[in-house]
């Protein structure tokens, strides 16, 4: 059973590795991950984060009946065109911040199959998942944040711990 990797774990700033083999065990690793995201409440969620070091994000739909996953994906284009939203994330619990970040993007992927895939995206899916990828390279969307709007004091609490060993 998976569990969700909180910060500051160290596997959180690892990079993921390419996933080469599109086999049953990545097919369970992607339902897992929903199983967890929604289980939790979230609307993105990437391997890291139960400890899979692997590059698979999915991402759920707004009414969370469904989702997508995305395998080795890659951002080939970032609009200059930005805007400023509040992110959370599972790994970091009732912290929230504002990132800037590109308002399109387009993507490249692989589907569970190994199928190459193009894709445009705007609005919130293209938020939640540049924050995802972030995730594959081992940045977190506290690294990006221009001011946290909750929970300053349990990130201070966190960062406290992470340099002092405790
Ligand atoms: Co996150």
């Amino acid at each position: 059973m998976f569990k969700i990797i909180k910060y500051p774990e160290i596997i959180l700033r690892k990079t993921a590795k390419i996933v080469t083999s599109f086999d049953i065990e990545l097919k369970e690793t992607s339902i897992e991950m929903y199983n967890i995201m929604q289980k939790l409440g979230g609307i993105g969620l990437a391997g890291p984060q139960i400890n899979f070091n692997k590059r698979i994000v999915i991402i759920g739909d707004l009414n969370n009946k469904d989702y997508s996953v995305y395998v080795n994906p890659e951002i080939t284009y970032f609009s200059n065109d930005k805007e400023i939203s509040e992110e959370g994330c599972l790994s970091l619990p009732n912290i929230f911040g504002l990132v800037k970040r590109s308002k399109k993007i387009h993507l490249k992927y692989k589907d569970l199959e190994g199928n190459k895939i193009k894709e445009k995206l705007k609005g919130l899916k293209s938020v939640v998942i540049q924050h995802e990828i972030d995730h594959l390279n081992g940045i977190l969307f506290i690294d990006r944040v221009e001011e946290i709007t909750k929970g300053k004091e349990k990130l201070k609490e966190l960062k406290y711990k992470l340099e002092n060993n405790v």
